[in-house]
Parts: structure tokens; C-alpha cells; sequence
């Protein structure tokens, strides 16, 4: 499918914010197990989506959010759109071996259903900021990884965090935007510890 409406984000469940950090951790082994697209629609709202009233789960200077989230799955690679809440296929194929083979050879990668790859445009903050906008984009960047480990453990889902990875690597792979630069890749799936 070229096009992927995803449902509204459900909460299902009450937990506490300590509860949640408590669990948070890096996980590199995952259950052959898919990723249902209500659970994934969360998470991709929780990671970069546009909050009901207005504005955004993350804060972003200048509100310019220099940034995308891709995600790679068995069927293809797709691009994340907050203002629609939809996936757009960017590439066909199951991409995740030579995402992981372009990650230093982290295998273990392979093995999750899904990769989150969060990526920045510069030139959306540094027109504004300069060189200063690139350590904005990059604190924003941890905004949003943390967001997708506190959702994906609320859904009973892990995820690891990958930053060693050859970018030009991740960007032939993968299929996404020449002028979207990878910094940090999330492999999420159902934990097998
Ligand atoms: C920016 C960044 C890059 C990281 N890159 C990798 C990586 O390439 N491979 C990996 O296995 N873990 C990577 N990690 C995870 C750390 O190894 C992990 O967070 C640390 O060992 C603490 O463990 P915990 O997350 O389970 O608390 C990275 C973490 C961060 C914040």
C-alpha cells in the first residue's frame, strides 16, 4: 500500500510515569512477533505527532521541528506524516538486514518487526539559528527518542536505540530523503527478556 491511514492513538491501560522509567531500558532481542498498526500509530503519535489542540508532543525551538521519523517494516520503508496521522511509502522491500548490516553489523536490529529511523533537516533550523540550530535539532531529537521508548513500554512493547551506524549506509539503504540526515535508529518489537 502506498498510502497507511493509522487509527486515532488509544490509551488502553493506567500507569504510572515511574513505572514506565522504571522499565525503560535498551533491548537487542526480539520475539518474531508483528507489530499491530493500532500499537504502531501510538507510538508514531507519541514520537512526533500533532497534539489536539495544537502543537506538538515535542517541543521544538522555534516550532520549525527540523525533523522525521521513518519506519522501516518487513514490507517496506514508509515516511511518518504527523499532519495526516499517515505512512507513505517511501521504498519497497524488507530493508532491516542492510539497515543493520550499515549499522556496524548489529544484527540483533534485524530481528524487530519495526526500526524507527528519527531524522533532521538542517536547513529547516539553521536558516533561523545558524550553526546554534544544530544542537537544537539534536536535543530535540532526544525529545522524541524518549517519547518512543516511554510509548512502546506502555503498549508492553521494547526498543533498543542505535547511533552507530554509517549514515550514507542508512540513507541508500533505506530510501529516505537526500537531504534527511539518520541520527538515531529504534529497532521496537516484543521483548524476549
Ligand atoms: C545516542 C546513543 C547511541 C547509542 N547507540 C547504541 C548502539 O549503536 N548500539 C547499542 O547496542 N546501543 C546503543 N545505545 C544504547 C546504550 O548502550 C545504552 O543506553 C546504555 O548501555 C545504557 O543501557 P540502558 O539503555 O539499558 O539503560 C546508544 C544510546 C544512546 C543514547
Amino acid at each position: 500500500m502506498e498510502t497507511i491511514k493509522l487509527t486515532e492513538p488509544e490509551d488502553t491501560k493506567e500507569v504510572n510515569l515511574k513505572e514506565l522509567l522504571s522499565e525503560r531500558k535498551t533491548v537487542r532481542a526480539f520475539q518474531n512477533k508483528a507489530v499491530p498498526l493500532d500499537v504502531l500509530s501510538y507510538v508514531l503519535w507519541s514520537s512526533y505527532g500533532f497534539k489536539k489542540g495544537g502543537g506538538r508532543v515535542v517541543p521544538s525551538a522555534g516550532a520549525l521541528y527540523p525533523l522525521d521519523i521513518y519506519v522501516v517494516m518487513m514490507q517496506g520503508v514508509y515516511h511518518y506524516l504527523p499532519d495526516t496521522h499517515s505512512l507513505k511509502l517511501v521504498k519497497k522491500g524488507d530493508l532491516r538486514n542492510s539497515i543493520a548490516r550499515a549499522s556496524l553489523s548489529q544484527m540483533w536490529m534485524a530481528q524487530a518487526p519495526v526500526m524507527l529511523i528519527i531524522t533532521v533537516e538542517y536547513r529547516r533550523i539553521t536558516g533561523k539559528y545558524g550553526d546554534r540550530g544544530i544542537r537544537y535539532a539534536l536535543i530535540e531529537a532526544g525529545n522524541v527518542s524518549q517519547n518512543i521508548f516511554l510509548s512502546t513500554i506502555y503498549k508492553g512493547l521494547g526498543c533498543g536505540i542505535v547511533g552507530a551506524f554509517h549514515d550514507d549506509m542508512v540513507k541508500d539503504a533505506s530510501g529516505i530523503e537526500k537531504t534527511h540526515e539518520p541520527l538515531l535508529i529504534m529497532p521496537v518489537g516484543y521483548s524476549q527478556q
